[in-house]
C-alpha cells in the first residue's frame, strides 16, 4: 500500500473516533458485537465481495450460493419446508416493505382489491407505515392490550374485505414482547390474506432460545396461517450491516413480491427487492458468519444475551422509580419512570459513555442487549442507579430522542 493509501486509510480510521462505541458494550441500540473473531469473519469476508454485484446473481454464481444458503439456514431456522422461499435484502425495513408490497399484489391479482388496507398493532415497526405510505395501503394501527401485546379482537373489528395483510411481531421492539401469532394468523387464515411475522429482531434469538429449553409461544411457519417472515442477520445474526431474510410459505407467494418489466430499451428487467444493484458484500459476509458460528455458536451467544437481559431486568425492578414496561420475552426490553423524567436519565447515563434509545409515547428509555453486553452490565446497573437518583435530586429534564434522520 503506497503512503497515500494509508494516510487516507489513517483519516478514515480517526473520523470515526467520536461514533459510538459498540465495540466497548456502551451502545444498548444499533449495532451488535459478538467478539473480535466474528468481526473479522465478517469483515474479511465483507471486503472480498464489497463491489460484487447481487442484482443479477447468475453473472456473480459466488452470491447465488451465499444466498441460496443462507437463506436455506434460515428457512430451516423458523421451520420452513422445500415449499418455503425467499430472499436476502438490505435490511429489516426492506424485508418489511417487501411483505407489505407482496400482501397489496396479491390483494390486487386474486382478488381484485385496489384500495388495500393492512391492520396491525400499533407496536408494529415504523417500516410498515413507511411501507404503506410508499405503496399506497391504508395502514390500520389497533391499540395493544395493557400487556402490550396486540389485541386481536380489536384487529379481528378492524379488518374488512379490503384488508391484505395483518401483522405480528416476534417480538415487538418498543417493549420487547411477542405478539400472540397464532391468534393472528387465525384472522389470515379465515380471511385467506397474508399474514407477515416481523421478526427481524427475534428470528435468531427465539429459535435457540426454543432449543434453550425456553417456552416460547408459537411464531414461525409451524403456525398456519402465516405467510411470511423476516429475520434480520444483521442484528442478532451478528454479521455486517445490510443482511436481512425475507421467506414466504411458497414460491407463488413469492412471485408477488418480484418486480418484472420490460418497458424500456434495454430488455427484461427482474427483481426480488427495492434496491437495483446491490452490494455481494452483505451476503458473503453473512454466510461466512453463519458458518463460522453454526447453531452451536449461536445458542451460546443467544444464552449470553438472554441472561445479560435478565439481569438487567431484574436489576431495573429494584431501582426506586423505574417501571419495567413488561419482561422482556427475548433480548429488549424498555421502562419508564415515575416522579422523575426518564430522559434525563439517558441524558446522564450519556455523560458517562452510555448510548440506550428514547422512545415515545409513554416516555421510556429501550435497551437491546446482545452478546458484547456480558462484559458491561453491572458497570452499567451500577451508573443506571446513580443517573436514577442524580436526576430524582436535580430535578432534571431530558431532552426528547428520534430514530434515524430527522432532517
Ligand atoms: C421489530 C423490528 N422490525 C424491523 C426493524 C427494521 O430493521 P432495519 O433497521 O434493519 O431496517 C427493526 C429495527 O430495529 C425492528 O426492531
Amino acid at each position: 500500500m503506497d503512503s497515500r493509501a494509508q494516510e487516507v486509510l489513517a483519516q478514515v480510521a480517526e473520523i470515526g473516533q467520536s461514533d459510538l462505541r459498540w465495540k466497548d458494550g456502551r451502545a444498548f441500540s444499533l449495532a451488535y458485537y459478538a467478539g473480535p473473531e466474528v468481526q473479522e469473519v465478517a469483515d474479511r469476508a465483507y471486503a472480498m465481495y464489497g463491489s460484487t454485484n447481487g442484482l443479477n446473481a447468475d453473472a456473480f454464481p459466488s452470491l447465488k450460493k451465499f444466498q441460496a444458503e443462507v437463506v436455506s439456514t434460515v428457512n430451516r431456522w423458523v421451520h420452513g419446508d422445500e415449499q418455503s422461499a425467499g430472499f436476502m435484502t438490505s435490511g429489516g425495513t426492506e424485508s418489511i416493505l417487501l411483505a407489505v408490497k407482496a400482501a397489496r399484489e396479491r390483494g390486487r391479482r386474486e382478488f381484485g382489491i385496489t384500495q388495500p388496507n393492512v391492520v396491525l398493532p400499533t407496536s408494529a415497526h415504523a417500516a410498515f407505515e413507511k411501507a404503506c405510505y410508499y405503496f399506497g395501503l391504508e395502514s390500520r394501527r389497533v391499540a395493544v392490550l395493557a400487556d402490550w401485546r396486540a389485541d386481536v379482537d380489536a384487529m379481528q373489528q378492524a379488518t374488512d374485505e379490503n384488508t391484505v395483510l395483518v401483522v405480528g411481531s416476534a417480538p415487538q421492539y418498543p417493549q420487547g414482547v411477542v405478539d400472540p401469532i397464532v391468534d393472528i394468523a387465525a384472522i389470515a387464515r379465515q380471511r385467506n390474506i397474508n399474514c407477515h411475522v416481523d421478526a427481524c429482531m427475534g428470528g435468531v434469538t427465539l429459535t435457540f432460545l426454543e432449543q434453550l429449553g425456553e417456552p416460547i409461544p408459537l411464531w414461525d411457519f409451524r403456525v398456519d396461517g402465516v405467510t411470511s417472515i423476516s429475520v434480520d442477520l444483521h442484528k442478532y445474526g451478528y454479521t455486517a450491516k445490510g443482511a436481512s431474510v425475507i421467506l414466504h410459505r411458497d414460491r407463488k407467494l413469492r412471485s408477488y413480491q418480484t418486480f418484472m418489466t420490460d418497458n424500456w430499451l434495454g430488455g427484461l428487467y427482474g427483481s426480488s427487492g427495492v434496491l437495483g444493484t446491490k452490494s455481494g458484500g452483505p451476503m458473503a459476509a453473512a454466510w461466512a458468519v453463519m458458518n463460522y458460528l453454526g447453531d452451536d455458536g449461536y445458542r451460546q451467544l443467544t444464552q449470553s444475551a438472554r441472561a445479560t437481559t435478565r439481569q438487567l431486568a431484574d436489576a431495573i425492578q429494584t431501582i426506586d422509580g423505574l417501571q419495567l414496561r413488561a419482561y422482556p420475552d427475548s433480548t429488549l426490553l424498555s421502562f419508564g419512570a415515575q416522579g422523575f423524567d426518564v430522559f434525563a436519565v439517558a441524558d446522564e447515563l450519556a455523560l458517562h459513555g452510555w448510548y440506550v434509545d428514547r422512545q415515545a409515547p409513554p416516555d421510556s428509555l429501550h435497551c437491546t442487549v446482545n452478546a458484547v453486553h456480558h462484559q458491561v452490565i453491572d458497570e452499567f446497573i451500577v451508573d443506571l442507579g446513580h443517573a436514577v437518583t442524580k436526576v430524582r435530586d436535580a430535578g432534571s429534564t431530558g431532552t426528547a430522542g428520534a430514530y434515524g434522520t430527522i432532517e
